[in-house]
């Protein structure tokens, strides 16, 4: 298996990390969970030090091959902003949480939406994956979405529902939602490393993880996992930000706030991924929830949005202003 791996990274960096990179480092960097570019573009030498055992040099060279290979380099400022003038947003069917989040949801981008059980999280997300279908005239992309679900609650009842609220084919809108169903967080990062395989063919314009983190909280328990757990998620987390800048599209991800703490340090209303999540999520979205089906959504630590907080409900058509 390794030497495949091996194989594969030779052949997609054809890249100066080859007189790195020989076939025991292959082998151990494969083992430690290291088996795409990406993974070592975005890992620190430290951690390819300590989690693969290479030496600290070796580990530069190689994390640097790797970034070049991925053209993980400077981009001049005029570039960048031509590269934002492609950003686009998917509508939320909320007037008020649309414009919290500067007129829907965007690409290049990664939003988080973080609160407690029934906060709407889930049902924002099937909105998402509905509304990314519609035509640009009226706030969707015409695009497809992808959905990592990690709890099995993705409903195509409800996504029915959602389609003919918004004047849809039922029919139709379930065929362009591609759900995979992700039973641990090795596996998540899988189908989320895989997903470029049909991002294009598909026409993929929104990624949807629901939730990010679900898996990392029950697996790696405890403080002593607790390093561990944030450098998977940040691995995980750069390759859905990989995703969405290299395709335009928007990823969404949802984080669950306990009720009651569930460690026994730390803030526990501070969403689970700490200040991984914190730096990497462009917009932070934080849910509660009001009298009856109304729910508030707050945005919080917004490079260039005010911070704010607006309205919206869950009708039994979808996501709407109150
Ligand atoms: P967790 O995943 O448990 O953390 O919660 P969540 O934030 O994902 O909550 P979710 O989006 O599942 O929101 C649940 C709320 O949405 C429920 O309390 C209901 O009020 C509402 N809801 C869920 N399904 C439907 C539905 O089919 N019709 C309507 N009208 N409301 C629904
Ligand atoms: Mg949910």
């Amino acid at each position: 298996m390794a030497g495949l791996v091996f194989a594969w990274i030779k052949e997609q960096g054809g890249l100066a990390a080859m007189a790195e990179v020989n076939q025991r480092t292959a082998e151990k960097l494969y083992a430690a969970g290291y088996n795409t570019l990406e993974s070592i573009a975005v890992a620190s030498p430290m951690e390819l030090v300590e989690v693969a055992g290479l030496g600290e040099t070796q580990a530069l060279k190689i994390i640097n091959a790797a970034r070049e290979a991925l053209e993980m380099g400077w981009m001049t400022a005029a570039e960048l902003l031509e590269k934002r003038k492609e950003v686009v947003r998917i509508t939320t069917m909320s007037n008020n949480l649309d414009s919290l989040l500067g007129g829907g949801v965007e690409t290049q981008a990664i939003t988080e939406f973080y609160g407690k059980f029934g906060s709407g999280k889930t049902q924002i997300c099937h909105q998402l994956a509905v509304t990314v279908q519609l035509p640009f005239e009226k706030g969707g992309l015409d695009g497809a979405a992808l959905y990592i679900d990690t709890e099995g609650t993705f409903r195509p009842e409800r996504i029915r529902a959602m389609a003919e609220g918004v004047g849809l084919d039922p029919d139709e809108v379930l065929n362009r939602i591609y759900v995979a169903r992700a039973y641990n967080s090795d596996h998540q990062m899988l189908l989320a490393e895989k997903a470029k395989e049909i991002v294009e063919e598909k026409n993929i314009k929104l990624v949807v993880v629901d939730s990010l983190t679900s898996h990392f909280r029950a697996e790696y328990v405890g403080r002593g996992k607790l390093a561990e757990r944030q450098q998977k998620l940040n691995r995980h987390i750069h390759t859905l930000q990989r995703l969405a800048d290299a395709y335009n599209l928007a990823v969404v991800v949802t984080n669950q706030v306990m009720a009651k703490p569930d460690i026994l340090f730390g803030d526990p209303t501070e969403p689970v991924g700490g200040h991984v999540l914190a730096h990497a999520a462009t917009y932070r979205v934080y849910l509660r929830k009001g009298k009856g089906d109304k729910r508030i959504a707050r945005l919080v630590d917004s490079p260039h949005l005010p911070e704010g907080e607006v309205v919206f409900t869950i009708k039994p058509e979808g996501i709407r202003d109150a």
